[in-house]
């Protein structure tokens, strides 16, 4: 891993650590030649092919719809769409452009200050002359590259959660929206806007073959937290552990529930979830479950650990499917847990920590104890493929 304390180009001259304590989910930062050298792995012609295809999470957002103001409609697109849009005021995102265009996938590495198990997607969109999503507040906290063209942002300050938005319309779109002092600028390729969450923002493209991509951040909300969590440990709770009286005393009311007995609940659901290993072994598995289920497909034949090492040994390399989530953590010298996908294996450390940083893998990981046990599990789950592609 890049030091912390080294300046980056991509932070505009701050440090990892510096950029982390002056603006991470604090405070935007505009950031001149971010990736000055960065040439868009697509063109728009690209993007509206993935949009076209089935199973790829695409919006077109129209300004002046044919049926309403701010009208969204969901891919998968065709030709007939795109032909009949007007020359400006309009917006195609594509999310998780990662998962399909492997440079996209590349770009990633270079946040690697952050956890990646804390990076949701690459969204990509493209916008024609005066394109936009309207002024709207993110709840994650985002990277705003811009690729190609130029788009002209504007930030509004931080309008929080009673802020009032346009009502009737398909978009979440602030009904009040002023640019703050000082709060505008034209983005040119290979700039970049760091907004953290909350903070109200607009962003229109200003040229034709504007090009944005949003490498955005994932974080549960408190609701998801507490039913996920609760879903994960409830599983594990016994029947017979439950709401208990021992104490009781006769009554002042019969049918007053008093303060004891919140007491005694309060307690028993403290104590159900207060658990802090078993918090852990959930929020791996959460953090990692990948954003689109259905892109993890399970190997339709088990490897053995034999032929594994066979292969590898051959030269064959294992790649990580697009997609796929890896953290890991762990648990004393000996083992760790490496969560994948949702799930978990307990693997020795070292063999973690390399598993969860490596999206190429090749015979080296043969010299870690245990190895070809794991690999093969992570092949027969899909989320590792290679060798059998390459047969
Ligand atoms: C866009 O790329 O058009 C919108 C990105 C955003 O505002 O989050
Ligand atoms: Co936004």
């Amino acid at each position: 891993m890049t030091s912390a304390n080294t300046p980056r180009t991509l932070l505009g001259g701050l440090t990892p650590a510096q950029f982390l304590s002056q603006h991470w989910q604090k405070s935007p930062l505009l950031i001149r030649g971010a990736l000055p050298d960065f040439v868009s792995p697509l063109e728009p012609d690209d993007l509206a092919g993935l949009a076209c295809e089935e199973g790829i999470e695409a919006r077109l957002v129209e300004e002046n719809g044919p049926d309403k103001a701010w009208q969204v409609s969901h891919g998968p697109f065709d030709d007939e769409t795109f032909s009949r849009l007007p020359t400006s005021g309009w917006s195609l995102l594509v999310q998780a452009v990662d998962h399909y265009v492997p440079e996209v996938a590349e770009l990633l590495e270079a946040f690697d200050f952050v956890p990646s198990w804390r990076l949701d997607d690459v969204m990509v969109s493209y916008a024609p002359p005066g394109g936009s999503v309207g002024a709207h507040v993110d709840q994650y906290d985002v990277f705003l590259l811009q690729v190609s063209g130029k788009r002209r942002w504007q930030l509004g300050g931080s309008p929080g959660d009673k802020a009032s938005l346009i009502p009737g319309i398909d978009l979440r779109i602030l009904e009040n929206f002023s640019v703050e002092a000082g709060q505008e600028w034209v983005l040119e390729p290979g700039d970049m806007l760091y907004l953290p969450p909350g903070v109200a923002h607009h962003g229109v493209s200003e040229s034709e073959d504007c090009m944005t991509f949003s490498i955005g951040f994932r974080a549960p909300s408190a609701d998801e937290v507490v039913t996920s969590y609760a879903d994960y440990i409830g599983e594990q709770l016994g029947d017979s552990q439950r709401y208990g009286d021992a104490d009781l005393q006769p009554p002042l009311d019969v049918g007053e529930l008093d303060d004891q007995a919140i007491a005694r609940v309060r307690d028993l659901l403290l104590s159900a979830i207060d658990r802090p290993e078993q918090m852990a072994q959930w929020f791996g598995r959460a953090m990692t479950q990948p954003k689109y289920l259905d892109q993890v497909v399970p190997a339709e034949s088990a490897t053995t650990p034999e032929d594994l090492r066979a292969s590898l040994e051959r030269g064959e390399q294992l790649v990580r499917s697009p997609g796929s989530r890896f953290a890991w953590r762990r648990q004393d010298d000996a083992r760790a847990t490496l969560f994948v996908d949702g799930d978990a294996v307990v693997c020795d450390p070292a063999l973690a920590r390399y598993l969860a940083a490596k999206s190429l893998i090749d015979a080296d990981v043969l010299a870690y104890p245990d190895s070809e046990r794991v690999l093969a599990a992570l092949l027969d789950s899909g989320s590792l493929s290679g060798i059998d592609d390459e047969e």
